[in-house]
């Protein structure tokens, strides 16, 4: 069997959720491929605060990045503590003393995917990411094989689990906009900070990365509409009920004559379309393109066990990778040209 060694940065849910879900699939994995994997060190705040989990697992903690960037029995570092810095400078210095990397960072791989992509392909190593968009749903995988010879045209999502968790939770127990944002946080699935959740800005993210992908275009924050569902009250479910809609936050962007429309913004969805079966914290992703025509893909956007699985997939995916001797793998190219945005008002 072949011995992969993982790093952890972070213990946070996602990372809790990793664990749990490798020591799940162990029996598996050694099964069904060449490989053993394992987590040998985990990068935490303060070692006291994890002490109890990391004796459950039998994990090895450490507060010190460099013991982790330096050790070079150390194949795969998975970024899971979030926000710009330090991730994007670990993430970067894991890359050059050539470690692979996977991440479920959406502001960071929003922001500087294309810089770290190109690290990565200048180290020869890989840069994966699916946990970053919509959770569990295997998208960004979906998007560099189904649709290799595809021509995406609009690409449209529920990508933020909590704010569909809320405006469900108001719109079908009654609950205000406050008793639905605690309720999200209880179950794990806002951001610490849920502010980027609720305005808009977490969608925005993914949406930046869904367009990179999907589109080949290259957006930044300044180039979307975003609007929040801060501002939504019981009264405004209770009117696009009594209508026959439902208040579902989309984001989305499609190529028009003037070049790509981008945005995030709470819109009225019919009761009979499809994201009006997408609930609580399930994401949906519904994708036109010239030779498939529409996809839509579904599952749970956010969670420890769902966004912990497209973490360990992407996991698995370098490891057999590293296994056959294959080349890197990036999800996109490194150099976008800028497109032509075509913004509204
Ligand atoms: N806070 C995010 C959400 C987690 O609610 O969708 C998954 O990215």
């Amino acid at each position: 069997k072949k011995q992969v060694n993982i790093a952890v940065l972070g213990l946070g849910v996602v990372a809790n959720g990793l664990v749990k879900n490798l020591i799940a699939a162990e029996e598996k994995i050694k099964q069904q491929t060449d490989l053993s994997l394992s987590i040998a060190k985990v990068l935490v705040r303060s070692k006291e605060k994890k002490q109890g989990l990391a004796q459950k697992y039998q994990l090895t903690l450490t507060t010190e990045v460099e013991d982790i960037l330096v050790d070079p029995t150390i194949d795969i570092v998975v970024e899971l503590i979030g926000g710009i810095h330090p991730a994007k400078e670990w993430i970067t210095l894991a890359l050059q003393r050539k470690k692979h990397v996977v991440t479920a960072n959406k502001d960071l791989i929003a922001r500087f995917g294309n810089e770290l992509t190109a690290t990565a392909k200048a180290n020869n190593v890989s840069l994966l990411y699916e946990a970053s968009v919509a959770g569990g749903i295997p998208i960004l995988h979906n998007l560099n094989t189904s649709f290799m010879a595809d021509e995406i045209t609009a690409i449209q999502g529920i990508l933020n689990g909590t704010s569909n968790f809320i405006l469900t939770q108001m719109n079908e127990a009654g609950l205000t906009y406050e008793e639905a944002l605690e309720s999200a946080q209880v179950s794990g699935f806002a951001e610490s900070d849920p502010t980027n959740d609720v305005d808009g800005w977490d969608a925005a993210y993914k949406l930046i990365i869904l367009v990179r992908l999907a589109l080949n275009q290259d957006l930044v924050l300044d180039d979307l509409s975003v609007k929040g569902i801060g501002e939504m009250t019981q009264v405004d479910h209770f009117y696009a009920h009594d209508f026959g809609y439902q208040i579902k936050l989309l984001a989305y962007a499609r190529e028009v004559d003037e070049g790509t429309y981008a945005a995030v913004e709470p819109v009225l969805v019919p009761q009979t379309h499809p994201f009006a079966f997408v609930k609580n914290e399930m994401n949906g992703v519904f994708i036109e393109s010239k030779m498939i025509g529409n996809s839509l893909l579904y599952g749970p956007g956010a969670g420890a066990s769902p966004t912990a699985e497209s973490v360990l997939t992407d996991i698995l995916t370098i490891a057999k990778n590293l296994n056959n001797k294959q080349q890197a793998l990036q999800m996109s190219p490194s150099n976008l040209p800028r497109c032509k945005l075509h913004k509204e008002g």
